[in-house]
């Protein structure tokens, strides 16, 4: 786990991200949520995948929701702004975490969204503590995945609801790396949807909903070329949470999925009463 949490630990990564604000032109007193969307929603489909999650959800204020791999933070504080929901974001990156901690100061929204630095696989909180739990595309790097819907489960109340938004594998291997969460294979556990439905269930849980959209990843990705020469990289960007090579892996993944090497599952999974 030690390689995973250190791909995921760029250096003094807040005081970038205000760079790259300050660099197009922000003041710092007016961000705003979609001020941050290109770098702070890292995963596919980016903040429209975010507000789809959030219908699907059907979350409501009153209601204390835990973010499995929150990263920086951008759907945690998207979900709380959304919803009006209390919200804690957990990651395995100590960097991701300060970074959300502070980012979320600027945005003054300290009192609804909260942090904590753990491994989705030992969760430090009380059985039955969260009225709802989502998880967005970090499976991947979880080697143990019934552990962690293990632990999802024992932290959800009975009745409850997980949202699980996820990378999985398809017909055919192996995986082109780099890939945006994976410099190589040895940080990458990929499953097919019907092995990842598997543990799902294993876990005591009931599937209410599975959506496939892998073609809408298709969709959002195909214009992905191979890049050539020096990236040309914006000032707010994912190259800052996972390296310059973030158009390699972008290309990567294109190629995953159009070569059915890689799919997308939505999914809601509930904790029986
Ligand atoms: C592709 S990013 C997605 C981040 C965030 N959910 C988002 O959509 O912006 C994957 C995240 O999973 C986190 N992660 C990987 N393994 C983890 C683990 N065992 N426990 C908690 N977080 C983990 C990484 O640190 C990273 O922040």
């Amino acid at each position: 786990m030690k390689h995973i949490h250190s791909y995921y630990s760029p250096n003094d990564l807040y005081n970038k991200i205000i760079d790259g604000l300050n660099n197009i032109g922000k003041e710092l007193s007016k961000v705003t949520l979609d001020d941050l969307h290109p770098v702070d929603e890292f995963h596919i489909r980016g903040s429209v995948a975010t507000q789809e999650l959030i219908k699907l959800a059907e979350f409501t204020p009153d209601m204390h929701i835990l973010d499995v791999g929150c990263g920086v933070g951008g759907s945690t504080r998207r979900l709380s702004h959304e919803t009006g929901c209390l919200v804690t974001g957990i990651d395995l990156s100590d960097e991701y975490i300060d970074a959300a901690e502070r980012l979320t100061q600027l945005l003054n929204m300290q009192e609804r969204v909260k942090f904590h630095a753990c491994s989705a696989t030992a969760l430090p909180y009380d059985d039955n503590t969260f009225d709802g739990v989502w998880s967005i595309q970090m499976n991947m790097n979880v080697e143990d995945k019934l552990l962690w819907l293990q632990e999802v489960y024992r932290v959800l109340k009975p009745g409850c609801r997980a949202i699980l938004y996820e990378v999985c594998g398809h017909k055919n291997t192996p995986v082109h790396f780099p890939v945006p969460w994976a410099q190589d294979g040895s940080m990458s556990f990929l499953v097919p949807p019907e092995a990842f439905r598997d543990v799902i269930k294993a876990a005591g849980f009931d599937i209410t909903v599975w959506n496939d959209k892998t073609d809408l990843a298709q969709k959002a990705f195909a214009n992905m070329s191979e890049p050539k020469g020096e990236p040309q990289l914006p000032e707010l960007g994912v190259h800052m949470l996972v390296g310059h090579d973030i158009l390699t892996k972008a290309y990567n993944l294109r190629r995953n999925l159009d070569e059915e090497r890689v799919s997308l599952i939505e999914t809601v999974a509930v904790k029986p009463d």
